[in-house]
């Protein structure tokens, strides 16, 4: 039964806006049930009472979710964690967090999902939900604009009101279809207001325009005024400080904070008490098959980047026995080091690759990884493959390495980043990987053509210092406990590649939109406006390494009879065929951008719109259907505070990135006089 507040005193209700510990909610001695609370988003870290970090399957990172760009990955991601939080009594999960990318520095975008709202919000909507239908809650966050972690508690997002809605809010607005229960708020300030006190965003959007009607939540130690958060409408602080309770108290006696207020976040979290209490909960997953459901998830989100003469999927055939390129090293003792031909996996990431990020969002496995060269051999039996356990990536590499490289047909070499590089709390400073790396890849590539690159990272590298040496590039990311079992099926052809690029892959740092100090260097000016990712690329007309959207495949589509069907006044579905015209099952994932071609604003040249991941067997043809709504077509008009859909012509464009546009078709929208604005152009 649901605790009556009118039984609770002034002190019991003060309290519960404040957690009991870390991780709890208060409990006013037993009288109120608590909502244990852990993160997320990867998995489970629940830290236990004695300190511990309960070990857990380790999902992969919302960075590897989003290249995958398949709602129902999304979906089973958010089922499987759920079923970890129940067996370990944990009520909510704080996850997921749907901040943009705006800088591939960011320490923390291996956590987040995309540069693009509508990708982030769509696939954040299916985690969330898929948690929820298990009766776990969940905790979006960081509400909002918390895009680089350096200096993230002094630090103030400047916005201007069109692009926090058009980017940075409407992430949020999808995701909040799904209901979650709680909201985390940011540890930044925006415009100057905290984000734990700006009662526009609680208050004005949050509340009643996005119809948020669970419990607010702070970041971890993001309260900075416990009356000025009451009045802003964030419900409850975590975790417990000594002086929370104190300070309440007294805000109440000066008549700062008053009764409706205090009453109204207590009702908020009474609900959520509820909720947790009653919610119907049932374990659907063994530990065996959250392994497998990480690898599945794993496999939809590996991108495959650059695969130049097909030289993937591995074919024993070709590899085995040939020998590499004959080059300029010495080759001494070459009959006795190794047989000729076959895979010579090179770097200890292959042995323990990096699982994701540091920080929160870290989780501890209990699942002891395999190295690649074994899958490798289980996948395919008759491959021929060795592991090179000298490190290739150290300057003092030995000669015989170098000569293994050149006897192999094939050099597989794991790179990238770890939690080290890439965590919460701060930023990367460069976006290289190490500079040992590049040279191990640049040398290996004078004496054996064949170099296939594996990426391990969360976020953006610049690859231009060696990609012209890779034959092939597989983009791993932070994929969790069941990467290798995912990268070897992948390179065998088990699994066809199927993930496409969530964030665009810029040439270099110096290319992408590196902001602006003018009026203070504490202020992060956010002058790039809406363009934002490849919205700014494209505006800027640049060159990209590998664009936002992209991904090969070893299938190959085609796509065709285009249709657009108006459903609506503002209504429409887009149709086309997308006909898979290799001798390999794949899934494509097809993408349609919309671009309002004469603006009265400055408008993005396309921007996502809708997606659509689908399997299409060798030979066959999917009809593929993409609904389109107003908003589709809208921006945020600042003079009327309202989304605004301009009279005249939109370009549908069907894309298998965001740089290839595969079908094109135009619609005309015709409102009536009265939605419009005049404009009047001299001649
Ligand atoms: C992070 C949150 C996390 C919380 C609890 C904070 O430092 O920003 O994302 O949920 O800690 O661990």
């Amino acid at each position: 039964m649901k605790i009556d507040i009118s039984t609770l005193t002034l002190e019991e209700k003060l309290r519960l806006l404040t957690g009991k510990d870390a991780w709890r909610t208060y409990d006013a001695n037993g009288k109120i049930s608590s909502v244990f609370v852990s993160d997320g988003p990867h998995g489970l870290r629940k830290v236990a009472d004695n300190g511990e970090t309960v070990k857990a399957t380790a999902m992969p990172n919302l960075s590897t979710v989003a290249n995958g760009w398949s709602r129902e990955a999304a979906y089973l991601d958010g089922r499987t964690i759920a079923d970890e939080c129940i067996k370990n009594d944990v009520d909510v999960i704080l996850a997921p967090g749907v901040n943009i990318k705006r800088t591939p520095l960011c320490g923390r975008n291996f956590e987040y999902l995309s540069e693009d709202p509508f990708l982030a919000g769509t696939l954040a909507k299916e985690y969330i939900a898929g948690v929820q239908s298990k009766g776990v809650g969940t905790s979006l966050k960081h509400f909002c604009a918390n895009n680089c972690e350096e200096d993230r508690l002094s630090k103030t997002s400047e916005i201007d009101e069109r692009t926090l809605k058009e980017i940075y809010l409407t992430a949020f607005e999808i995701a909040l279809s799904s209901k979650p229960w709680t909201v985390m708020c940011a540890y930044n300030l925006i415009n100057g207001v905290y984000a734990s006190e700006n009662k526009y965003l609680l208050k004005d959007i949050l509340r009643d325009e996005f119809g948020f009607d669970g419990v607010v939540v702070s970041d971890w130690g993001a309260v900075q005024s416990g009356f000025r958060r009451m009045r802003a409408g964030l419900d409850l602080e975590m975790p417990f400080r000594d002086h929370s309770y104190d300070d309440l108290k007294k805000a109440y006696d000066k008549g700062l904070i008053d009764d409706e207020m205090i009453n109204t976040s207590v009702e908020h979290i009474l609900k959520l008490v509820e909720k947790a209490k009653n919610a119907k909960k049932k374990v659907e997953f063994t530990d065996e098959e959250r392994h497998e459901n990480a690898v599945k998830i794993a496999e939809e989100g590996i991108v495959l980047l650059k695969n130049d003469d097909g030289i993937l999927p591995l074919n024993p055939g070709t590899l085995n026995g040939g020998a590499g390129l004959s080059g300029n090293v010495a080759v001494e003792r070459l009959e006795q080091i190794t047989t000729a031909g076959g895979v010579l996996i090179i770097g200890d990431k292959s042995v323990n690759p990096p699982l994701g990020g540091g920080g929160s969002a870290y989780v501890e496995t209990a699942f002891k990884q395999r190295d690649l060269k074994s899958l490798l051999k289980d996948k395919m039996s008759e491959l021929q493959v060795e592991y090179c356990n000298r490190s290739v990536m150290s300057p003092y590499a030995s000669k015989e390495t170098y000569v293994r490289a050149k006897k192999a047909s094939a050099v597989i070499v794991c790179v990238g980043n770890d939690r080290s590089v890439e965590t919460e709390g701060r930023d990367r400073a460069s976006i290289k990987l190490h500079a040992d790396e590049e040279k191990a890849i640049n040398r290996l590539a004078t004496i054996n053509e064949n170099v296939i690159v594996v990426v391990y990272a969360g976020s953006a590298i610049d690859v231009s210092g060696w990609i012209d040496s890779a034959k092939a590039v597989v983009w791993a990311g932070f994929s969790g406990e069941g990467v290798n079992e995912a990268l070897a099926d992948i390179l065998t052809g088990k699994v066809c590649p199927s993930g496409k690029l969530a964030e665009t892959l810029p040439t270099s740092l110096e290319d992408t939109y590196c902001g602006s100090s003018l009026g203070s260097p504490f202020v992060e000016r956010y002058d790039d406006g809406i363009f934002v990712g490849y919205r700014y690329y494209d505006a800027a007309d640049k060159e990209v390494a590998f664009p936002f959207g992209f991904g090969l495949s070893y299938a190959e589509f085609e796509y065709s009879d285009l249709a657009i069907e108006k459903k609506g006044e503002l209504d429409y579905a887009v149709s086309f065929n997308v006909k898979n015209v290799s001798g390999v099952d794949g899934k494509e994932v097809s993408q349609v951008y919309v671009k309002d071609v004469f603006a009265t604003v400055a408008r993005p040249e396309k921007e996502l719109k809708g997606f659509s991941k689908d399997l299409v067997k060798s030979g066959e043809t999917v009809r593929v259907t993409v609904p389109l709504n107003a908003r589709s077509f809208a921006y945020y008009n600042t003079a009327m505070k309202k989304w605004m859909v301009e009279n005249g012509e939109f370009e549908i464009l069907v894309c298998s990135s965001s740089r290839e546009v595969r079908l094109k078709a135009s619609i005309f929208i015709d409102l009536p006089e009265e939605t419009q604005q005049s404009v009047y152009y001299l001649d």
